[in-house]
């Protein structure tokens, strides 16, 4: 069943568990995640980003969560659009059906630029006007994200910040975050503690200083009714980029956000969870393994299928550690 992110978070607060959002930009993955949710009684957050409407194109991203929602009945979902760099950008994403949209004003629109306080409450608020209005859920960013080692945003090809970002753009102010819930009336606020988009977060295993999980324990005793989100919440599962690497793949020594961070984050008012980057290595390393270990194969059924079921693992392993098995 289609249910709003507000709905699906106020019961995740009042239970005391977070929900995992994974990405979603086809069928194996949005079958991995279905599969693993109604395996684990679990409800769930697909979430769509831009690169993902232009890899699926809107419509097939429409259909594909509109089948996930007719395939398995009794799991809640959440369907949401990923960082919307612009109003109109979330105004297309509810006519798509979208339960919950992310205004992500802490940048430009160009997605990019570090934008000011006074341009991302703006955004924001003209958002969630429109949004409420349709009974969908807001998101929105303040802090931007960016690591606290190198002090860049990390994302390649997709959203982050362009250049070098000073300690005090990188870590949510406590009264700012206030402020701004104050300010735009967001379902859930996502804050920046050191996480970054992709696989290259750390470059060890990350510490109190570079993960700033006290910070969210600041924010939270701040704002307790606020639904705090964890962008940049892949755990870069050093098993998984140990395969990727002994069947021909290339990664360097990189490291995530460990899984006990998270459930401390969890136990002080994180409610939504983002992963896309764990999804992403499973799937590659199952794909590796699977043609090196069966060179005579070419039904790609059957890699997609070792695939599929890597990523399963994954989510099933988010939904036990972060408490929403069982919740469903
Ligand atoms: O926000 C970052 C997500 O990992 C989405 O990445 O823009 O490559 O689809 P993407
Ligand atoms: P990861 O790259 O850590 O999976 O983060 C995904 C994310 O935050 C999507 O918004
Ligand atoms: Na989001
Ligand atoms: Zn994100």
């Amino acid at each position: 069943a289609l249910i709003s992110l507000r709905q699906m978070l106020d019961h995740a607060a009042e239970h005391g568990y977070g929900v995992p959002a994974f990405n979603v930009n086809n069928l194996e993955q949005m079958r991995a995640i279905m599969q693993a949710a109604e395996a684990t009684d679990s409800p769930v957050i697909l979430q769509a980003s831009a690169g993902a409407r232009k890899y699926a194109r809107p419509v097939f991203l429409k259909y594909l969560m509109n089948a996930a929602i007719e395939q398995y009945p009794d799991v809640p979902v959440c369907i949401h659009q990923d960082h919307g760099t612009h109003p109109d950008v979330c105004q297309r994403s509810i006519q798509l059906g979208m339960s919950s949209v992310m205004m992500d004003g802490s940048l430009m629109a160009d997605g990019k630029t570090p934008a000011s306080y006074e341009y991302n409450v703006d955004v924001t608020r003209q958002t969630v006007a429109f949004a409420h209005a349709c009974g969908v859920s807001v998101e929105g960013e303040i802090g931007v994200l960016g690591s606290l080692e190198t002090g860049q945003a990390g994302e390649e090809d997709g959203v982050g910040a362009e250049g070098i970002l000073s300690h005090d753009q990188m870590l949510t102010s406590p009264d700012e975050a206030a402020r701004f819930v104050a300010d735009t009336h967001v379902d859930a606020l996502a804050i920046a503690i050191g996480t970054s988009h992709g696989a290259y977060k750390f470059s060890r295993k990350p510490t109190g200083d570079v993960l700033r999980i006290d910070r969210i324990k600041e924010i939270h005793a701040r704002i307790p009714n606020t639904h705090l989100v964890m962008h940049g919440s892949s755990s870069v599962p050093q098993e998984w980029l140990q395969i990727i690497n002994q069947y021909g793949g290339q990664i360097p020594e990189t490291y995530g956000v460990p899984l006990e961070e998270i459930v401390e984050g969890i136990k002080h008012g994180v409610r939504k969870v983002n992963i896309d980057t764990d999804l992403r290595l499973a799937s590659t390393g199952a794909v590796r393994k699977f043609l090196a270990e069966n060179p005579s194969e070419f039904d790609p059924r059957k890699f997609l299928k070792a695939s599929m079921e890597a990523m399963a693992d994954i989510c099933t392993i988010r939904y036990e550690a972060f408490g929403s098995a069982g919740m469903g």
